[in-house]
C-alpha cells in the first residue's frame, strides 16, 4: 500500500493503471497495451489526470495513455482512475521525449494532447521547453496517417512558438478554420485550464493534422 497524502493505493490498483516499460517485450501500441485495435490517444504531461479522466470517460471506445514525469502526479491520476474503474486508460511515469523515442511503436498514436506544457518563462530556461523541432520529428514518426496533435496554453509567446513550428512544417496541416482558437468545443478542461480561466487568463488552442 502506497500513500500519497491521504490517498491510499494498493499494489493491484497501481498495476492496473501503470505501464512499466521494462515489463513490455514489444513497443507501445493499442494492440500491445490494450489488446485491441482502437485508436490510441496520448496525453503528454497529464499532471493530476483531470483531463485524461474526463476525456476517457467521454470516449470509452478510445484507448488513452497519460505520461508524466512526476511520480506524485501519476499516483494521483491512478487514484482517480481506480476510483471510477477506467479500463481504457493506462499511465506511464517518465520523460515523454525519451518514452516516445524508445517505447512507442511508429504510427501508433492517433491523437496527441499537450495541455499547458511548462512554459519555462525565463529566457535562459527556454532551452528546457519540450516542444521543439526534434520533438515534432518524433511526433510525426509516432502519429498514424492523419493523426492529430492538439496543444493548449495560456502562455502566449510559447504558444506562438509552437504554432510557428507547425505552420512551417509541411508534414502537418492546420485542422482549424482559423490559425488558432481561444475556444475549443467539446474539449474537457485540464486542471490548469480551470485554474487559469478562473483567473481570467486568455487560453490558446491549436490543432494540426499529420499530412499523409
Ligand atoms: C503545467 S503542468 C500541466 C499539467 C496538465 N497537463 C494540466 O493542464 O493541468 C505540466 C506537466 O507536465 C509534466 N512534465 C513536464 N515536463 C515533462 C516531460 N518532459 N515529460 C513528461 N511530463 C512532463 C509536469 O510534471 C506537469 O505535470
Amino acid at each position: 500500500m502506497i500513500k500519497i497524502k491521504s490517498y491510499p493505493l494498493s499494489d493491484d490498483q497501481i498495476n492496473d493503471y501503470l505501464l512499466r516499460i521494462g515489463d513490455l517485450n514489444t513497443r507501445i501500441s493499442s494492440e500491445s497495451c490494450f489488446n485491441n485495435n482502437r485508436p490510441l490517444h496520448l496525453e503528454i504531461g497529464c499532471g493530476n489526470g483531470h483531463f485524461l479522466l474526463a476525456r476517457s470517460q467521454n470516449y470509452p471506445q478510445i484507448n488513452f495513455m497519460g505520461i508524466d514525469i512526476s511520480r506524485k502526479r501519476i499516483l494521483k491520476t491512478i487514484y482517480k482512475l481506480a476510483k471510477i474503474n477506467s479500463p481504457n486508460v493506462q499511465t506511464i511515469l517518465g520523460e515523454s521525449k525519451s518514452l516516445l523515442e524508445q517505447a512507442f511503436a511508429d504510427k501508433s498514436i492517433d491523437t496527441c494532447y499537450l495541455n499547458f506544457p511548462d512554459p519555462w518563462p525565463k529566457r535562459k530556461h527556454h532551452k528546457n521547453r519540450l516542444m521543439k523541432k526534434d520533438f515534432l520529428d518524433l511526433l510525426h514518426e509516432k502519429l498514424t496517417a492523419n493523426g492529430r496533435f492538439l496543444a493548449v496554453s495560456d502562455h502566449e509567446s510559447y504558444f506562438l512558438e509552437i504554432l510557428d513550428l507547425l505552420e512551417n512544417d509541411n508534414r502537418f496541416v492546420n485542422g482549424l478554420s482559423t490559425r488558432y482558437s481561444n475556444e475549443f468545443e467539446a474539449y474537457e478542461p485540464s486542471l490548469f485550464e480551470e485554474k487559469w480561466r478562473q483567473e481570467g487568463r486568455e487560453i490558446y488552442y491549436l490543432k494540426f493534422i499529420k499530412n499523409e
